[in-house]
């Protein structure tokens, strides 16, 4: 998909492939976008819609974006240590309506000159089913769900507030917070402890995800699952990606960090596939070899004693090492 298939099949992912991933249990996604040719405004088939089509056909319209900062990196964040001890939150996403979908959604000449327009739209039943998944993984946490929107401004954030308090009453034992878009920007930075569910349409997911990975120290940390409602005989259909792009201007360079990636297949192993044991196994195998002190350039805090800087391979190879023990 992306950029390799528009080259080779001429677009962002063929018929063939969605089949592929269509008949399987689970797709464990890479990354995409970045690349400066395929980014200009002349550029005819975006490498992204790729991602927008796997979403939207297989209706995995719910995202799963947990940050829980390891204690050890609590440091090489540039938020203060004091201020992130004890975050672990979950930012459930909605992935497939909204804005990112509307139609219509294009750059038009008028009279005037050109303009450009962009739909947001959420019918009611979109709006429930998030909610509802948001406040069913509340059961299994916290017991707290703080709703985004910004009901000050748009109207899906009127119907959206309204339907989350509906969404409410049937989950008596889980508070509901709700908070504005722009507010709530600021309480991730300044009392990331306090959330628990983070429950919110897409783009405002989309932009408050990547402003929660500063918690964890990079963006090269956060995995996502992204799940409907299929059941295979193992478990949830997904799709599991990294947070992160594709970040071309480091490609080959030994400084990606994996471990959004590795992450990643933990979630995958723990939804789609039932393997709870060895998705654990993964995420403490990751948490110790940062532990011990291994870091991505990503992660680099300067002037740090016992900490060793290793390339993308040397920190895929030291976890796989760490998971079989
Ligand atoms: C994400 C990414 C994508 C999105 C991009 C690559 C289109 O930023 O998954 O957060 O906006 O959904
Ligand atoms: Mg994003």
């Amino acid at each position: 998909m992306g950029v390799a298939a528009i080259e080779a099949e001429g677009d962002a992912i063929s018929d063939q492939t969605m089949q592929l991933c269509r008949e399987s249990d689970a797709i464990l996604f890479g990354a995409v976008g970045g690349v400066p040719r395929y980014e200009g405004p002349e550029t005819k088939i975006q490498p992204e819609r790729a991602l927008f089509r796997l979403r939207k056909e297989l209706a995995l319209y719910a995202n799963l974006r947990p940050i829980r900062p390891f204690a050890a990196l609590l440091n090489a964040s540039t938020i203060k240590a004091d201020v992130l001890r004890g975050t672990d939150l979950l930012v459930v996403r909605e992935l497939t309506g909204g804005i990112y979908y509307g139609k219509p959604s294009e750059i038009r000449e008028t009279a005037q000159g050109l303009e450009a327009i962009d739909t947001l739209i959420y019918s009611g039943a979109e709006i429930e089913r998030i909610v509802r998944t948001a406040f069913e993984l509340a059961r299994d946490r916290r017991h707290k769900v703080t709703s985004v929107d910004k009901a000050n401004v748009l109207s899906s954030s009127r119907l959206w507030r309204r339907i989350a308090d509906d969404v409410a009453a049937d989950f008596p034992d889980v508070t509901l917070e709700h908070l504005l878009v722009d507010a709530c920007a600021m309480h991730l930075i300044r009392r990331p402890a306090s959330f628990d569910v983070i429950v919110t349409e897409n783009m405002f997911g989309d932009i408050l995800t990547d402003e929660a990975s500063m918690l964890a120290g990079s963006m090269g940390m956060l995995p996502s699952a992204s799940l409907g409602t299929r059941r295979t005989a193992h478990g949830l259909f997904g799709l599991y990606e990294p947070i992160h792009g594709s970040a071309p201007d480091i490609a080959g360079q030994e400084k990606a960090n994996p471990i959004a990636a590795i992450l990643t297949v933990a979630l995958m192993l723990r939804y789609s596939f039932n393997l709870k044991e060895e998705a654990e196994a993964i995420e403490r195998a990751v948490e110790g070899i940062v532990e011990g002190g291994y870091r991505t350039e990503d992660l680099r805090e300067e002037g740090k004693e016992g900490k060793e800087v290793v390339g993308t391979e040397e920190m895929g190879r030291l976890i796989a090492e760490a998971v079989l023990g």
